[in-house]
């Protein structure tokens, strides 16, 4: 059966104190609604509608990069308000559709899966789990363990309360019939508010019966506040640490390491202590990234050293054993097999060749304040010790760079270009000047 996926995403999220809409903050470097549109993806849902309030259009915005619909919820009525209106867009879906929120960056396809395989046993299914929080309304079964009903923890009653089956939100049933009953719903509740758990209700008065799924609680983490968001970070990571370990991945201390959603580390790659990693980076097995290195859209390719303290900022592929080393800075560069910059330099816009060695001090002078421009270096270049290289420009295959150059002009393969001045060396310079001085002070005091 087709699959589709309404997600709610039309609340203010106040409490973030924050002008980017809530759903769109960031955990591991991502959306938090572009993690539960991929969780819904990977659950087999073809369509995804976000559901937004008027003035989200950076959220719809992000829907639409993301190949997802939106509709606008012009006022926020309630959860079960807020599904309908994806109505306009999918009550004709001749297939079954899972309700969801935008805030819950945890949620696993696998979740979902099992959500949508529960209408096996019911033409409808939800989502628990195990809480005692006074946030989440009470999940009360029946005979079979089929869902009773459910109860909002400001409409329970002292035993309902007492329930520590928790109502996730997350509620699967076949498309059209959603819609009608979505359409149905009163607000006849303590928050005056159409709500999307009254929908199993109605549905049962039509001798349709729904299927309780419990799932884990840590997933089920809503963000409203930074406090929520920096723990759902904080789970984000454990869990992405916890995949690179059982992918094959050595680090020595991965609670050190922070990881981008994206991160893609091969087997048998080798990560330091207190590594960051920004978005879009591949480092292929048998590399080695050293301690506190900060790595964004960079690939490392099989064999290369990065670090320690090494930057490499995005655009940059770092060749077959290559090696760059303390505080050297690489953007937009690709650096030749075996090549070597392993101190202090500042490679942008460049092309290095293989089997290059790339001084201490080594800067390519790549901004004149409105273009960027390219430096070449061939392969088994020698660039001596605190050159500039002023783009754009090429120094041939073979050749050398004297220390102390700044090389504004082409340097042909196996040439040498030094441009440094001439050294003088006056003999006996130093005693007369230590005389000089020791004269005036004596003089003064
Ligand atoms: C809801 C559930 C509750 C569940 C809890 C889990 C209902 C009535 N209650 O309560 O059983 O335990 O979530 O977190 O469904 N939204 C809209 N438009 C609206 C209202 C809400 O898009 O008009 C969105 C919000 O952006 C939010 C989500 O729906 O992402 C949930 O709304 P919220 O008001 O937080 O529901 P809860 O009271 O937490
Ligand atoms: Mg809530």
């Amino acid at each position: 059966m087709m699959r589709a996926a309404v997600i709610l995403a039309a609340g203010m999220g106040t409490r973030m104190k924050s002008a980017t809409p809530k759903v769109l903050h960031a955990v591991a470097g991502y959306p938090i609604l572009g993690h539960v549109i991929k969780a819904m993806r990977g659950a087999g849902c073809a369509r995804v509608v976000v559901v937004t309030s008027p003035d989200g259009q950076a959220v719809r915005d992000f829907a639409r990069d993301v190949d997802a619909e939106s509709v606008v919820q012009d006022r926020q009525l309630g959860t079960g308000h807020a599904a309908a209106s994806a109505g306009g867009l999918l009550k004709d879906f001749a297939g079954e559709v899972v309700i969801c929120y935008g805030d819950m960056p945890l949620m696993l396809p696998q979740t979902i899966a099992a959500s949508f395989a529960a209408r096996e046993r019911a033409a409808l299914s939800i989502v628990a789990f195990r809480s005692h929080s006074t946030a989440y309304g009470r999940v009360i079964r029946g005979e079979n363990d089929l869902l009773d009903r459910i109860v909002e923890y400001r409409d329970a009653n002292a035993q309902e309360r007492k329930v520590d089956l928790c109502n996730a939100g997350i509620l699967c049933a076949e498309a059209k019939s959603f819609f009608r009953w979505a359409g149905a719903l009163e607000n006849d509740n303590a928050q005056r508010e159409y709500y999307l758990t009254d929908v199993p209700r109605l549905a049962k008065a039509e001798g349709k019966r729904t299927a309780v799924v419990v799932a884990d609680e840590a997933e089920m983490l809503g963000v409203n506040s930074r406090r929520e968001l920096a723990e759902a970070e904080a789970a984000m990571q454990r869990r992405l640490r916890a995949s690179a370990l059982d992918a094959g991945v050595g680090m020595q201390a991965p609670d050190t390491v922070y990881f981008s959603h994206d991160t893609l580390l091969e087997p048998d790659c080798r990560i330091g202590p207190y590594v960051v990693f920004g978005a879009g980076v591949t480092v292929r097995g048998g590399a080695e990234i050293k301690a506190f290195s900060h790595l964004e859209g960079a690939e490392v390719r099989a064999g290369a050293i990065v670090g320690p303290y090494a930057r490499l900022r995005p655009g940059t592929v770092i060749g077959e054993d290559a090696h760059i080393g303390n505080f050297v800075e690489v953007k937009k560069s690709r650096i030749g097999k075996g090549t070597k910059a392993n101190h202090l330099a500042y490679l942008g816009d460049a092309e290095v060749g293989a089997g290059a060695n790339i001084g201490a001090g080594t800067i390519t002078c790549n901004y004149d304040g409105f273009d960027k421009h390219e430096t070449r270096i061939g392969d088994g270049a020698f660039i001596g010790s605190d050159t500039a290289l002023v783009a754009p420009l090429t120094v041939g295959d073979g050749a050398y760079v004297g220390a102390g150059s700044v090389v504004i002009k082409d340097v042909a393969a196996n040439a040498l270009a030094v441009t440094r001045a001439e050294q003088r060396e006056v003999a006996g310079w130093v005693e007369k000047f230590r005389a000089r001085k020791k004269a005036e002070k004596e003089k003064k005091s």
